[in-house]
C-alpha cells in the first residue's frame, strides 16, 4: 500500500492524487484521500485505479491545505469503497491511513464494539481510528486540554502500545487542523521537507519535483508535522534530532514514448539496461568485475565460505540463476531462500556467510524482514537493488545497484536481466578472488561485452512472437521446462504467464517433469522448452520427445542455426548461440514476448495485472 500527506499553503488534494498516482505500484486495488476543509474531515475514496478516486474527486472537490491519501492493496477485508483507506474514527473525529497488518484487530474491534464504536469496515485499520478515537476521548474526560497538542500526542501513543503488527500510519483530528501525526513500526515513512509545507510518504517518490529533503522515519518513531515544524520523538528515546538527508536522484517519471504498456517498453530498454548493469564495472586489466558499495575488505570478502540469496517473485529467480553462478565461478557453496520463510527460519549459518537480499524495489516487506533478521546475528548483510535510496538499500550494509531505470510494469522484466548480469559479475568478482584463471575470467568479460547487442538480436522475434501468441492464447494451462542455467529461466517464464494472462503455468527442471508433470500433458497443454545449445542439449531434446510423444503441442526456445529441432517442435523461436551461464538473459526475451502478447490477446491489463502490487510493503 502506499501512503502520502501534505501540510502546507497549497490545495492538498491535486498533491496527494498526484503522490497516490506515484505511489499506485504499491498497489491498486483502491485509493482515497482525506483533506481538512477547516472545521471536519472530508474523505472521497473509491475502489479501483487512482484515477477512478480521482475522477470522484473532481466530481466534488474539497478546499483544504492539509489531507492524507491511500492507495490499497488489499489484506484485511475485500475492495471495495467502504474498505478504501483513510478510515474515520469515533464521530469522525479522527482519520487514519496505515500500511502494515494489525494482528490483534480482531480483539480490538470486539473490545471497541462492546464500548459502542460502530464499524463500517471490516478491515483492521478501523480499529485503530476507533481506538484513537476513545483514547482521545478518555484524555479529554480527564482533564487534558483539547487545545493541546500533547493531548493528541498522548492519545496516539497509548494506542501504539495496545497495536500488535506492523504499521506506518498517519493521523488527522478534526479538532487540531493544523497538524498530522505519524508513526512508524516495520512499514516505512519519509518525511519531505519544504518550505512553510510538509510532505509525508511511505517512500520518496511522490516528493519528486517538490523536495529532495528527507527525513527517513525509524521505528518506535513518532513525527509530528505542522506547517512550519516538524518534531520526531522516539518510544523510549524521547525527542529526537532531525536528521535531514538529501536524496541522490529523484526519481524521473517513466514516459510511455512510443510503447502501449510499459512492460513492452521495459522489454525494449534490456540491452540498454544492461548495458548499465556493466558500465564501470568490468575490469580488464585484472580480468574481474568490481563493485564500489560492497564495503568489505579484500580480506573480509576471502573469507566468505557460504552464501544466502534471499528475495521474493522474480528477484527470487534471479537468485536461483545466482545460485548456479556462484557456486560454478567461485566455487562458493550458495543457498537461495524465499525471504518469507528466511524470516521466520533459523538456518545454521557459520559466521563466515555473506547475505544478499535481491530486491527490485529494496521494499519488500518480507524480503526487508529477512534481511534484518540476518543483519541481528551479524552477517555482512547486502543487497542487489533498482531503487536508489529504498529502504533495504539504505538498510543494508552495502550493495549492488542495478541502474536499470524505473520499472514499471508490475511484472518484471528488465530488472530481472539486470540482476542476473549484476550476479554474473559477482560471480566473477568472487571468483577470481579464489579459483578463477585470469583467461577464464577474460573469456566471461569477453562475453559479457556482447550481450548487449545479443538482446537487440532477441528482441527482433517479437512480431514471430505476437504470431505464436495468437496460436496459444486460448489454452488454459502451460508447461516451461529447462535445466540448467535454464531451469530458473523456466520459473519465471511460467511466473509471467501466469502474473499478466492468469493462465496456470508450472516452471520445472525439464527431466523433472517425467515425476508428476508428464500426467498433465495432452493435445491442450503446450508446452514451452527453453532449449537453446549448451552442455545437455541433447538431454534436454530426449524431454521434449517425450512431450511430443504423448501429442503436447511444443514452442522451443532455441539457438539460431539449430534447424532439427524445427522437425520436431511445434514452433521454434531462434536466440543467439551464447555461454551456457548467459542463456537466462537470452532466452529471457522471447519468454517476457511471450507472455506480453498472450495476455493482450486475453484482454488483461498487462501493466496492473489483478490482485498484484509492483512491491508488497506488506508481510
Ligand atoms: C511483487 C512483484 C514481483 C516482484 C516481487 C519482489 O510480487 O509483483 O514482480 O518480483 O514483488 O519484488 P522486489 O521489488 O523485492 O524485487
Amino acid at each position: 500500500c502506499g501512503i502520502v500527506g501534505y501540510i502546507g499553503h497549497r490545495q492538498a488534494g491535486p498533491i496527494l492524487i498526484k503522490g497516490l498516482q506515484k505511489l499506485e505500484y504499491r498497489g491498486y486495488d483502491s485509493a482515497g484521500v482525506a483533506v481538512h476543509d477547516g472545521s471536519s474531515i472530508q474523505i472521497r475514496k473509491k475502489k479501483g485505479r487512482v484515477l477512478e478516486m480521482a475522477s470522484l474527486y473532481k466530481s466534488s472537490p474539497v478546499s483544504g491545505t492539509a489531507g492524507i491519501g491511500h492507495t490499497r492493496w488489499a489484506t484485511h477485508g475485500e475492495t471495495n469503497d467502504q474498505n478504501s483507506h483513510p478510515h474515520l474514527g469515533g464521530n469522525e473525529d479522527v482519520v487514519i491511513v496505515h500500511n502494515g497488518v494489525i494482528e490483534n484487530y480482531t480483539s480490538l474491534r470486539s473490545q471497541l464494539q462492546g464500548l459502542g464504536y460502530v464499524f463500517r469496515t471490516t478491515t483492521d485499520t478501523e480499529s485503530v481510528a476507533h481506538l484513537l478515537s476513545h483514547h482521545l476521548e478518555e484524555q479529554i474526560k480527564f482533564g487534558s486540554d483539547p487545545e493541546e497538542l500533547a493531548t493528541y500526542l498522548k492519545a496516539v501513543e497509548i494506542t501504539l502500545t495496545k497495536l500488535t503488527g506492523t504499521y506506518g500510519l498517519v493521523v488527522m483530528f478534526r479538532d487540531l487542523p493544523d497538524t498530522m501525526i505519524a508513526a512508524r513500526l516495520g512499514s516505512p515513512l519519509v518525511i519531505g521537507v519544504g518550505k512553510g509545507e510538509h510532505f509525508i510518504a511511505s517512500d520518496a517518490t511522490p516528493l519528486a519535483g517538490y523536495t529532495d529533503e528527507v527525513i527517513y522515519l525509524s521505528d518506535h518513531e513518532m513525527a509530528v508535522l505542522t506547517r512550519d515544524e516538524i518534531e520526531i520523538f522516539h518510544r523510549d528515546e524521547g525527542q529526537q534530532k532531525l536528521s535531514i538527508q538529501t536524496l541522490d536522484q529523484v526519481s524521473v517519471d517513466s514516459e510511455l514514448g512510443d510503447f502501449e504498456h510499459y512492460m513492452l517498453k521495459e522489454i525494449f530498454e534490456q540491452p540498454q539496461a544492461l548495458e548499465n548493469a556493466m558500465r564501470g564495472r568490468l575490469d580488464e586489466d585484472e580480468a574481474t568485475a568490481k563493485f564500489g558499495g560492497l564495503n568489505l575488505s579484500a580480506q573480509q570478502l576471502r573469507k566468505i565460505d557460504r552464501i544466502v540469496l534471499t528475495a521474493c517473485g522474480t528477484s527470487w529467480h534471479s537468485g536461483l540463476v545466482g545460485e548456479y553462478l556462484l557456486e560454478e565461478f567461485a566455487r562458493i557453496p550458495t543457498e537461495v531462500e524465499y525471504a518469507s520463510e528466511l524470516r521466520y527460519r533459523n538456518p545454521p549459518m557459520s559466521n563466515s556467510t555473506m547475505i544478499f537480499a535481491i530486491t527490485q524495489s529494496g521494499e519488500t516487506a518480507d524480503t526487508l524482514a529477512a534481511m534484518r533478521e540476518c543483519k541481528r546475528k551479524g552477517h555482512p548483510t547486502l543487497a542487489i537493488c533498482n531503487v536508489v535510496g529504498s529502504t533495504i538499500a539504505r538498510e543494508a550494509d552495502g550493495g549492488i545497484y542495478l541502474h536499470a531505470g524505473q520499472e514499471v510494469g508490475v511484472a518484471s522484466t528488465k530488472a530481472f536481466t539486470s540482476q542476473v548480469m549484476v550476479l554474473i559479475q559477482l560471480a566473477l568478482f568472487l571468483g577470481r578472488m579464489r579459483h578463477l584463471s585470469h583467461p577464464a575470467g577474460q573469456r566471461i568479460i569477453d562475453a559479457l561485452h556482447q550481450v548487449p547487442d545479443q538482446i537487440r538480436k532477441c528482441l527482433e522475434c517479437n512480431d514471430q512472437v505476437k504470431d505464436i501468441a495468437l496460436k496459444y492464447s486460448n489454452f488454459n494451462n502451460f508447461l516451461y521446462l529447462g535445466r540448467l542455467y535454464n531451469f530458473p529461466g523456466a520459473l519465471e517464464g511460467a511466473l509471467k504467464l501466469k502474473e499478466i494472462s492468469y493462465i496456470h503455468a508450472e516452471g520445472y527442471p525439464a527431466a523433472e517433469m517425467k515425476h508428476g508433470p508428464i500426467a498433465l500433458v495432452d493435445e491442450v497443454t503446450p508446452s514451452v522448452f527453453i532449449v537453446p545449445r549448451g552442455q545437455i542439449y541433447p538431454k534436454v531434446m530426449s524431454n521434449l520427445e517425450e512431450v511430443k510423444a504423448r501429442k503436447g503441442p511444443v514452442i522451443a526456445i532455441a539457438c539460431e542455426g539449430d534447424d532439427k529441432i524445427a522437425d520436431i517442435a511445434d514452433d521454434v523461436i531462434y536466440v543467439p548461440d551464447v555461454d551456457d551461464f548467459l542463456q537466462p538473459l537470452v532466452t529471457a526475451i522471447p519468454l517476457q514476448l511471450l507472455s506480453y502478447h498472450i495476455a493482450l490477446q486475453r484482454g488483461c491489463n498487462v501493466d496492473r495485472p489483478r490482485n498484484l502490487a509492483k512491491s508488497v510493503t506488506v508481510e
